[in-house]
């Protein structure tokens, strides 16, 4: 038997997640983000649960769209950062792929090749991280053909819609309206927070990411991060647990080894207290988080605990966003860091 070790993907609540955000924005289509390995929830098992449902997929660099297409993916894939280099628009032609242009020395790889590929321009409306500006914007569409023109988007990206009250986001939508207006060219703006807090971001396609793996609350939770307890011990009232003796018990104190550590992708900086769930009970993490094991108190558990049982450490019962909360960082880092040596199960149920 293998490590019960395990990321568990509810693919339906995959699907959920994606009808209940293209309900919010009706109107629009709807891309299925799945880069980094669907945030690390299995690119190819998420893609083929949408494939009937989605409008189109994004993905971060042309390897991801070409894996995709190799799977046999027919739906439009936008890769998100475009070419890294000119060879990559040859790429891009043989698998159709949509490709973001967002650096003015694009415009002359675009043009010293003749392919009919759907370009998204990308304007810089104040991320600062990809994007042409304005003045860059209309010298490079200056040099274009009419026919590439034609089969066009204008697309930015926000780069504070999770705060709702952030001046940003009125500017951001306001310059690419104004823009598209300008060059009747449609939009793409909105990520899964701009779909759910601003619906004057909502156009011809929105790009929905963190949502779709149940990242916003009224949203499905999709993974369940779990593990089994592999050691069982009481320690007696003063004794300390784990590597550098961090966390001292200030009582008799029942601890539960879990297998699983950093070497899985569970945050080595968790700190003590940091929750999971054992027989529906919350339980704390004490003492530091080794490469393949966690030790917990389990003290005040009312169960019988064995060896064998199972622990959530994210999931339907506790939030990932939760966890990512008590270590400081974002779920998407806690989701996409899985490590490949935890075992990924699928299940479908509503
Ligand atoms: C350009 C772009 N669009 C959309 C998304 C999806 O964002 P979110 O996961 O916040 O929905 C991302 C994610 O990083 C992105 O880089």
């Amino acid at each position: 038997m293998p490590r019960q070790t395990f990321a568990t993907i509810n693919l339906s609540a995959v699907v959920a997640n994606y009808q209940q955000a293209q309900a919010l924005a009706p109107a629009s289509k709807t891309m299925a983000v799945i880069k980094a390995d669907a945030y690390g929830h299995g690119m190819l098992a998420v893609a083929e649960v949408l494939a009937p449902i989605a409008d189109g997929f994004a993905v971060a660099f042309v390897d991801e769209a070409v894996a995709l297409r190799q799977a046999g993916c027919r739906l439009p894939i936008l890769v998100l950062e475009g070419a890294h280099e000119p060879a990559d628009l040859a790429i891009a032609h043989q698998y159709d792929l949509w490709i973001v242009v967002h650096q003015p020395e694009h415009f002359a790889w675009i043009t010293a090749v003749d392919y009919a590929i759907q370009y998204w321009f990308k304007l810089d409306t104040g991320m600062h991280r990809l994007g042409l500006s304005v003045a860059q914007l209309q010298a490079g569409l200056a040099q274009l053909p009419a026919s590439i023109l034609q089969n066009s988007m204008l697309m930015s990206h926000f780069a504070c819609a999770d705060q709702p009250e952030h001046p940003l986001n009125a500017a951001q939508i306001q310059q690419i309206h104004s823009l598209a207006q300008y060059y009747q060219l449609p939009v793409s703006l909105a990520n899964s927070a701009g779909i759910i807090e601003h619906s004057q971001a909502h156009t011809a396609w929105n790009r929905l990411g963190i949502a779709l793996y149940g990242g916003y609350s009224h949203f499905r939770p999709v993974m369940t991060l779990s593990s089994v307890i592999i050691g069982l011990r009481t320690i007696a009232d003063g004794e300390a647990v784990g590597y550098g003796q961090t966390w001292t018990a200030t009582r008799k104190t029942r601890i539960a080894t879990v297998a699983i550590g950093y070497g899985d992708g569970y945050p080595r900086h968790a700190p003590n207290g940091t929750p999971a769930i054992l027989h529906g009970q919350r339980i704390a993490l004490v003492g530091r988080v080794s490469m393949d094991m966690l030790t917990f108190d389990v003290t005040d558990c009312t169960e019988d605990i064995q060896l064998g049982d199972q622990v959530e450490l994210w999931g339907d019962n506790i939030h990932v966003s939760e966890i990512a909360e008590e270590v400081n960082t974002i779920n998407y880092e806690l989701l996409t860091r899985i490590a490949p040596r935890v075992t990924k199960q699928y299940k479908s149920t509503n």
